[in-house]
């Protein structure tokens, strides 16, 4: 049963070669979010995930701009905080920043200071783990901050990329490319 969701979302995620630069293969998650069948069964895929990791997440952090399509969901759906992680320049007040590069450029990202909670325990989530540059900066600016990661999940994972040895925290993906 599970199994067979996962293999329909993932037979609908559209792959688009060549974008945004020559040689990668492009995975858009905006194809399941189009389809109001398929993201309610997206939204259940992740929140079990979620209430499966011990010790339970006090706190969900996502990423600027498409993990803000999915963390907000699973924080409302716990009952806990959601803290985002932007881009450079699109936070106000005291920030704290990280240079990072992706697969196809580099990049900054910011969280705002004070946000995560000292000895927090927090869930990162993104849509995607290429090549693990975005979420490593992620969890680094959380333990600047004083948060715990206890986990990271991500809808898709880019397995030739081998992000996941990037990452210090435990990773969690639903759907594997
Ligand atoms: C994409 C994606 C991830 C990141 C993964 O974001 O949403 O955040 O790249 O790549 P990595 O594992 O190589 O770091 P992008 O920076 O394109 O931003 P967007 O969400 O604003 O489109
Ligand atoms: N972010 C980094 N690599 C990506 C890819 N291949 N598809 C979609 N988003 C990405």
């Amino acid at each position: 049963e599970k199994e067979a969701i996962l293999e329909t979302l993932k037979n609908a995620v559209k792959s688009y070669p060549d974008f945004p630069i020559p040689g990668v293969i492009f995975r858009d998650l905006f194809s399941v979010l189009a389809d109001p069948q398929l993201f309610p069964l997206l939204k259940k895929c992740l929140i079990e995930e979620v209430k499966a990791i011990n010790p339970p997440v006090e706190c969900v952090v996502s990423l600027d701009a498409r993990g803000f399509l999915l963390g907000p969901i699973i924080a409302l759906e716990l009952g806990i905080p959601f803290i985002p992680i932007r881009k450079k320049g699109k936070l106000p007040g005291k920030v704290r920043s990280y240079d990072y590069t992706i697969e196809y450029g580099q990049s900054t990202v910011e969280i705002q200071e004070n946000s995560v909670k000292p000895g927090q325990k927090v869930l990162v989530v993104d849509d995607l783990l290429a090549t693990g540059g975005t979420l490593d900066a992620a969890c680094k600016l959380i333990k600047q901050e004083g948060g715990d990661v206890v986990s990271c999940l991500v809808v898709m994972e880019l397995n030739d990329l081998k992000g996941r040895e990037k990452i210090s925290a435990n990773v969690i993906s639903l759907l594997q490319f």
